[in-house]
């Protein structure tokens, strides 16, 4: 896909988060990687209300070259499409289930949402690493999620939200509702029992589709 047609592709998957509630205000930001750089969401920006001609453009040394200024999570995307070279993108939401989730869960804990549904695990995989909390924005979150986002799809930060990434952007975006779903159900089904998946599924899944 070419950079006009990742554009409008950005601005329709941004309006389609947050005319579902994925997304609300200027919560949330979303980075696709280009052959000539990167497209992300200006700062302070809606992703209802995405205007893909304003879309921010960073060089392939993540300085700003075009566009709107960019999120002020440069950093917390860097990190992810740095430590992962096949993906394309990463979504950053306040989701509120997941956000929830990482309100709950331990720094340190690798797998907050318990694999309930094999979509979870084909779309997130079999670990959801908390990243401790940073202030939105801190560069000094970036060290942390780089290293976690290695082995992980994708990344829960502690009292603030997912970080999700995808091969493509629809992957990532695919993803990121995976989570919150299953985030959703996780806390709809906390403290009664509920049966999860077991190893040799998850391991199964894994083989077959990931
Ligand atoms: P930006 O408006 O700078 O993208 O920040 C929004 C956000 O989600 C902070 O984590």
């Amino acid at each position: 896909m070419d950079e006009a047609a990742l554009r409008d592709q950005l601005a329709m998957l941004g309006a389609s988060l947050f005319q579902r509630g994925y997304s609300v205000g200027t919560a949330g930001n979303i980075s696709v990687r280009l052959a000539d750089g990167y497209l992300m969401t200006p700062t302070n920006s809606c992703l209802g209300r995405l205007d893909p001609a304003r879309i921010s453009k960073l060089a392939p040394d993540w300085s700003h070259i075009g566009g709107d200024k960019p999120s002020k999570e440069v950093f917390m995307h860097r990190a992810v499409l740095t430590a992962r070279p096949d993906a394309g993108a990463v979504v950053h939401l306040h989701s509120t289930y997941a956000t929830a989730i990482g309100c709950l869960a331990e720094p340190g804990e690798t797998a907050p949402i318990p694999p309930l549904t094999p979509y979870f695990v084909m779309r997130v995989g079999r670990s959801l690493p908390v990243i401790r909390y940073y202030r939105p924005g801190d560069g000094a979150m970036e060290g942390d999620i780089h290293e976690a986002a290695k082995g992980a799809k994708a990344v829960l930060l502690a009292n603030h939200g997912p970080v999700v990434s995808g091969r493509t952007l629809a992957d990532a975006v695919a993803a990121a509702e995976e989570l919150e779903e299953s985030a959703r159900l996780a806390l709809l089904l906390r403290g009664v029992g509920a049966r999860g998946l077991t190893p040799a599924q998850v391991d199964d899944l894994l083989t077959t589709f990931g």
